[in-house]
């Protein structure tokens, strides 16, 4: 296979037309209490898992739910440019695998985007070949992909990193035991990607539990793969010959639903969020009610009440699922800088997930970091400021600060946040928030 690795310098595909302007910002109007309904859309860290995952196939895929946000479309970019066809409606996107041919891709959307290296594990499994750049992504400290080497080493691929370029190349794919000494999403995904279609079994241990770890494994299944065990730490995958394309539909984010849940608390309003799976929300409902904050399931919808007083501090520290997600944390942060007493977050995921303390502290918030723990002061109230965002997840904690805030924030970085959340302004504008892109 000739490694011609195709850059961004091909014909583009049929362009989603989303915001990413870098110089627009968001100003939002804070103090109001938010109410109404608002609908969450399908989960980004699965959309992205799924795409890819329709290149194992050997005819089209049709995955529905699938939210409109940059990084979906940054992916339907990077199957392009693979070769596959694609086919584009609001929620739904057609990829037909079979005119790819090319094992090789680097250039600005590979390195755009950290579930790039997704195309590592799929591109592997189908050509027994993978020549793709370094994953770029939120900047949250070190984000070795040492895990997801080992594994596709332990699987029959030689591995080599060079030029910015990861390597993989394997006379033939194997079943293998592998123990991650980290437990990982990437690394559960991309290995499950890699074996589905390797010969004899492969064991998964220490594996993710995330429900997009088991979003991933219903598809493949759906597409004929063998796969046994995924939403526990052992995953079991008896390798197949050939998968075929399947119709598949996007869990719903359960980090979007949990954002908004922490806008309704923060805002002391009263929203219902509804087509969620409250499970996938536990760990958020405990710690919600732990505050005094009323939270109620109501078939797929989540009703949360931030009304009552007497809410206090409390400690989080962030665990793999099913604990307090680490995607939580900073929008987490952002509602306790107003709850009284003293909070103590630790991110026992990341080392530097952070950076949106500052920009809190010039709202007025009492934050002080030592190391990987936040311990925060709440304060009555902050005041809206010209405030930053470094990374997808500090752009959430600003929204929920802005909307909490007294005044006007002004939020830059939204690139972070179209990144993550689907029309997040007609969202929250239609359950009272004010805010303006501009
Ligand atoms: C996924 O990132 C999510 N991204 C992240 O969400 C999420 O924060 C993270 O899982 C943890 O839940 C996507 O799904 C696209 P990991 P991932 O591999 O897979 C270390 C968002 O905001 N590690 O589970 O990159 C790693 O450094 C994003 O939507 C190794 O040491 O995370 C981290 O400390 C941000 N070696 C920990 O494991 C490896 O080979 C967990 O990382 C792989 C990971």
């Amino acid at each position: 296979m000739s490694l011609s690795v195709k850059t961004e310098g091909q014909r583009r595909p049929p362009d989603l037309r989303l915001h990413e302007n870098a110089e627009e910002r968001l100003h939002i109007f804070g103090g109001r209490r938010l109410r109404g309904e608002i609908r969450v859309s399908g989960a980004k860290n699965s959309a992205i898992a799924l795409m890819p995952a329709a290149l194992l196939g050997d005819s089209p895929s049709v995955i529905e739910n699938v939210p409109r946000i940059t990084d979906v479309s940054r992916y339907i970019t990077l199957l392009h440019l693979l070769g596959a066809e694609m086919d584009c409606s609001e929620n739904t996107v057609t990829i037909d695998p079979q005119q790819v041919t090319s094992a090789a891709l680097d250039g600005e959307p590979v390195r755009a985007m950290r579930a790039s290296y997704y195309l590592m594990g799929a591109l592997l499994g189908r050509f027994h070949e993978a020549h793709v750049g370094m994953p770029g992504g939120c900047d949250l400290g070190p984000r070795p992909i040492d895990q997801h080497l080992k594994g596709f080493e332990a699987l029959g691929a030689e591995v080599e990193v060079q030029g910015g370029l990861v390597h993989l190349q394997a006379k033939e794919l194997h079943g293998a035991r592998i123990y991650l000494d980290v437990v990982s999403v990437g690394a559960t995904i991309n290995l499950l990607l890699a074996a589905a279609r390797a010969d004899g079994q492969t064991i998964i241990e220490n594996a993710a539990r995330e429900p997009e770890v088991v979003d991933l494994a219903n598809f493949l299944c759906a597409m004929g793969a063998q796969i046994r065990g995924a939403g526990t730490d052992t995953i079991r995958i008896q390798g197949v010959s050939h998968l075929h394309g399947a119709a598949y539909s996007c869990i719903p984010d359960r980090i979007e639903a949990g954002t908004y849940m922490i806008a309704a608390a923060a805002t002391k309003g009263r929203l219902r969020v509804s087509g969620v799976i409250p499970t996938h929300l536990d760990p958020l409902i405990a710690k919600l009610r732990e505050i005094g904050v009323r939270v109620e399931e109501d078939g797929d919808a989540l009703l949360v009440d931030g009304s009552y007083p007497g809410q206090h501090a409390v400690d989080i520290k962030t665990q793999p699922y099913p604990g307090f997600p680490t995607d939580l944390q900073q929008p987490m942060t952002a509602y306790l800088a107003i709850v009284p007493g003293t909070s103590i977050i630790t991110d026992t995921i990341y080392e530097s997930r952070f950076r949106h303390v500052n920009e809190l502290k010039r709202m007025g918030a009492d934050i002080r970091v030592q190391g990987r723990t936040a311990v925060v002061e709440g304060v009555p109230q902050l005041t809206g400021a010209a405030v930053t965002a470094s990374d997808l997840r500090a752009g959430a904690a600003l929204l929920v600060a802005g909307l909490e805030a007294e005044g006007e924030t002004i939020v830059d970085g939204l690139i972070y946040l179209d990144r993550g959340y689907e029309h997040f302004e007609e969202k929250l504008a239609a359950v009272g928030a004010q805010l303006q892109r501009k």
